[in-house]
Formats: structure tokens, C-alpha cells, sequence
């Protein structure tokens, strides 16, 4: 279907040569502060003819704002938006009139539905994904705002180039030895932790590491010089996203993640975690032990979990990688056959990418981002609807989450039918200042036993 998510709701539309494509958004939070900018920076990250090392299909890709927002402010109605096709050479597709393009979609979309686009991909097209971007811009303003949630994608691999020990090197010589080099290194693990956007934007490839961006740059140029195309990978990651998202046992928060990245086109392989590697690694090396944080809370010393267990985010951070093929359109001549079997060959024409991943890098954000976006929806209603009820008291303590003292507080101020006017702010500053506090009370309580253990 066309449409992504429960409570944050997204359905986009249009093909590649119709007059224009874009989203409807429903279930964004009213009162977030949005503006054409917040979406524009992202889709102008997406768009075609950025650089040599992508299409020339010049387009402008500026978002026109439809509803569900007025004077800057969403009104938690449906917000539509849409952007113009304008550069759309439908021409340049004739010879695609006979041949269905090698590992395209041109012949499982009229298998399918006995009809297709005239030109170009249809919604197979990249172009939907402008729609996603857009949509994945609001619920990424929506995360930073109210979580500090970060989402950061960039090209770790083109063809057989990689950032350093992004990937794992070789496979174990000897199958009986257990030592097993990590699955990401060191070095990799502190990209993962500190790289920004703006570390990444600094090279036409999104390759945030300069000396490979350069080699990844001449890979690009040689698919282009010689007709042809390359694939490679994304690695994103999520900080700060909180503990509990996640509905098992079908939505698993990896089992959507998963899915939301393999629809976006060209995709092939997802990997989280340390992720096939990790299959190597006996789990006395490769369990995360967990560790008490400076806020008293449990994380983990390591994160090969990539931030999931359970299907359910830990509060570490999410990090996976996105292996997207070469794309399928190329001029260098390849034998084929048309759509009624005759044996031919194809040099297809039109203006395509040499390699898909420098552009993917946004639509890979958008689509962490919405994936994000709903599961928190989602947990903040259960959330909401529990802390209405009264306190489990009934229960042994091995069956509850160990609640820290100022939890106690605010599970009893929760279980108080407070009118919610003006009672429950006052309620909620109150009880702020007292999770500030908690380090404290909790550094008081763990010496408790050792003042009794020196009288
Ligand atoms: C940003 C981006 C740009 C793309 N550009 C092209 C392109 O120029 N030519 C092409 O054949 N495929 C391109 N693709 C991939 C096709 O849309 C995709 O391969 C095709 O729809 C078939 O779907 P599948 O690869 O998911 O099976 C692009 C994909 C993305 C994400």
C-alpha cells in the first residue's frame, strides 16, 4: 500500500511524469512549530542534480504546504503537501516501450496491474520517495523537539569501498577459533557516536571519512564514464531514542525498522546490530552486559543489539546498514528481451543515477524517522492509559519494574484523579524537580548499607 504507519499516518502519491507527487500526513501533534524550511532542507538533500555524481534531471523539488498548519503552528489536522514535476522528458523512455528494463519494475508493475505508467517508473520511480522525505522532515522536527531524538545517515560503501572496518575485513580462517574481529572497530563505533550532518554534507558522496569519499568519488565516475552503475551501503544511526518502543511479536521494533527500509527502491539487504557477523561471535563476547548509568537507570557496556532486545528499544543507541543495489537503468548495451519475447538488446536511455546512495542518505532519515515517530505514538498512548490506573501493589516485586523512589511519587500523584486544567502543570513542575533530585536520593540510599556496615 501506499500508506505508512498507525498514529502517524502517511500516504504518498504520484508517479514520476504525473504533474506532481507528494504526502498526506495525519496524526502529526498539534502545536509543533514547522515551516517550509524544515522540510525544504531535507528534500533539497534528495533532489536529483546535486552534483556529477548523480542524475542531471534538474528539478527544484520546492514543497508547497497544503493544510494542517496555520501561522507556522500545526493544527493536528491532516497536513498535505506536494512538490511539481518539471523537468519530465517522457521521450526519453520510447525504447522502454518494447523492453521491460533488466531488474527494474517495469514488467512485475504490468504483470500486476495489467497497466502502467506510460514513461519513466511510475511510483516504482524515486520520485515517490519525495513524499516520504518530506513527511519524514515533520516527524523528525516533531522527535528532536520533544525527545532530542537524532537521526544521522551516510554512505559508508560504494562498490567494494568501504569507511575502515565498517564492514568485517574477511571471514575466520580456522573455523574452531573463536576470536573473531569485531564486527564494527573501535574507530567505526566512535563515527557512529559523534558524526553529524554537517560532517556528512561535506562531500558529494555523504561519505562522512575524506579519504574515502574520494575513492568513492572516482568509483562513481567510472560507473558514469563506462555506461554503467554501482551499488553501495548506508549506515544510519538513532540517539536518544527512550527505552520501551516496540510492539511485539509481529511489529518488533527491528521487524519495522526493517521494513520501512526495505520498501524505500533499490534496497537489498538490512543488517542491525552487528548484524551477520555477529552470528560468528560466541555470546560470552557478544552479550551487552549491562551497567548501571550516571542517572541510576540500566544500560548496556556494549551495544551490539544495535539499541533493540526484545524487539523493544533499550535506550542505547539504533544503528543498522541499508545495502542498496546498482541501479537497474544503464546505456551500456545489454542483450534482453521485449515484452513478446523477442531477443534484442537495450541501451537504455534518459538521465539516471550512476549510483543511488549519496541521494538515499535523506530518504534512509525520513524513514528512521517515521518508523521513530509511530512506535512512540504508540507507547505514549499505552503509557498514558496505565498511569491512569492506581499503583500495582498486588503483585511480587520480581513482576514490576523496580520503581526509583521519586517514581513511588509520581505513581501515587498519578493515581489521584486530578483535574487536568491548571492542577496537573503545577503537578508536573513538582514532580520535575524531584526527578532532578533522584541521583541524589539514590546516592543516599546506596550508602545507607555502608554506614551501617562501619558502626
Ligand atoms: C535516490 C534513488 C535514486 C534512484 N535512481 C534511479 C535511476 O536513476 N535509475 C534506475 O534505474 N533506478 C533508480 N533507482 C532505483 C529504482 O527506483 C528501483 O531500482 C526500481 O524501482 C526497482 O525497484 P527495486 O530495485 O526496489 O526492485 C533509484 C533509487 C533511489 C533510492
Amino acid at each position: 500500500m501506499s500508506t505508512y504507519g498507525h498514529l502517524f499516518r502517511v500516504t504518498t502519491f504520484g508517479e514520476s511524469h504525473c504533474a506532481s507527487v507528494g504526502a498526506i500526513i495525519d496524526g502529526c501533534p498539534p502545536g509543533l512549530t514547522l515551516s517550509p524550511e524544515d522540510i525544504q532542507i531535507q528534500l533539497d538533500r534528495r533532489r536529483p542534480g546535486q552534483s556529477d555524481l548523480t542524475t542531471p534531471r534538474n528539478e527544484k523539488d520546492r514543497v508547497h504546504l497544503q493544510s494542517g498548519l496555520e501561522l507556522g503552528v500545526t493544527l493536528g489536522t491532516p497536513i498535505a503537501l506536494l512538490v511539481k514535476n518539471e523537468d519530465q522528458r517522457p521521450h526519453d523512455y520510447s525504447e522502454t516501450d518494447s523492453y521491460p528494463r533488466p531488474s527494474h519494475a517495469d514488467y512485475t508493475y504490468l504483470e500486476k496491474y495489467g497497466v502502467k505508467a506510460s514513461s519513466g517508473g511510475g511510483r516504482s520511480s524515486a520520485r515517490e520517495t519525495i513524499g516520504r522525505v518530506a513527511a519524514g522532515a515533520i516527524a523528525e522536527k516533531y522527535l528532536k523537539t520533544a525527545f532530542g531524538i537524532e537521526v544521522i545517515a551516510f554512505v559508508s560503501s560504494v562498490g567494494k569501498i568501504n569507511i575502515p572496518s565498517s564492514v568485517p575485513s574477511s571471514l575466520p580462517s580456522n573455523e574452531d577459533d573463536d576470536e573473531v574481529e569485531d564486527a564494527l572497530s573501535e574507530e567505526f563505533r566512535n563515527l557512529l557516536a559523534t558524526v553529524t550532518r554537517e560532517q556528512v554534507d561535506q562531500h558529494p558522496t555523504r561519505c562522512p571519512h575524506p579519504e574515502t569519499a574520494e575513492r568513492m568519488t572516482k568509483r562513481i565516475i567510472r560507473a558514469k564514464d563506462t555506461s554503467d552503475s554501482i551499488g553501495g551501503i548506508v549506515t544510519c544511526v538513532i540517539r536518544n531514542v527512550p527505552s520501551g518502543l516496540g510492539e511485539p511479536c509481529f511489529d518488533k521494533f527491528e521487524a519495522t525498522l526493517a521494513h520501512a527500509m526495505l520498501s524505500i527502491p533499490a534496497t537489498k539487504a538490512f543488517e542491525i546490530g552487528s548484524g551477520f557477523r555477529g552470528t560468528q561471535v560466541p555470546g560470552s563476547k557478544h552479550n551487552d552486559a549491562f551497567v548501571r548509568r550516571d542517572d541510576g537507570r540500566l544500560g548496556t557496556k556494549t551495544n551490539w543489539s544495535g539499541g533493540v532486545q526484545g524487539g523493544i528499544t533499550n535506550g542505547e543507541d539504533i544503528y543498522f546498514r541499508l545495502g542498496f543495489k546498482s541501479p537497474a537503468t544503464i546505456s551500456q548495451a545489454q542483450d534482453t528481451a521485449q515484452y513478446d519475447g523477442t531477443p534484442g538488446s537495450l541501451a537504455a536511455r534518459g538521465r539516471h543515477d550512476p549510483c543511488v546512495v549519496p541521494r538515499a542518505v535523506p530518504i534512509v532519515e525520513a524513514m528512521a524517522s517515521l518508523v521513530v515517530m509511530d512506535q512512540l505514538l504508540i507507547q505514549n498512548a499505552r503509557k498514558t492509559a496505565a498511569s491512569l490506573l492506581p499503583p500495582i501493589t498486588t503483585l511480587p516485586p520480581t513482576m514490576v519494574m523496580p520503581v526509583l523512589t521519586v517514581d513511588f511519587l509520581f505513581l501515587f500523584a498519578s493515581a489521584f484523579p486530578i483535574a487536568p486544567s491548571f492542577a496537573v502543570p503545577a503537578v508536573d513542575f513538582f514532580l520535575s524537580i524531584l526527578f532532578l533530585l533522584e541521583p541524589l536520593v539514590l546516592l543516599t540510599a546506596s550508602l545507607i548499607p555502608f554506614a551501617f556496615h562501619v558502626c
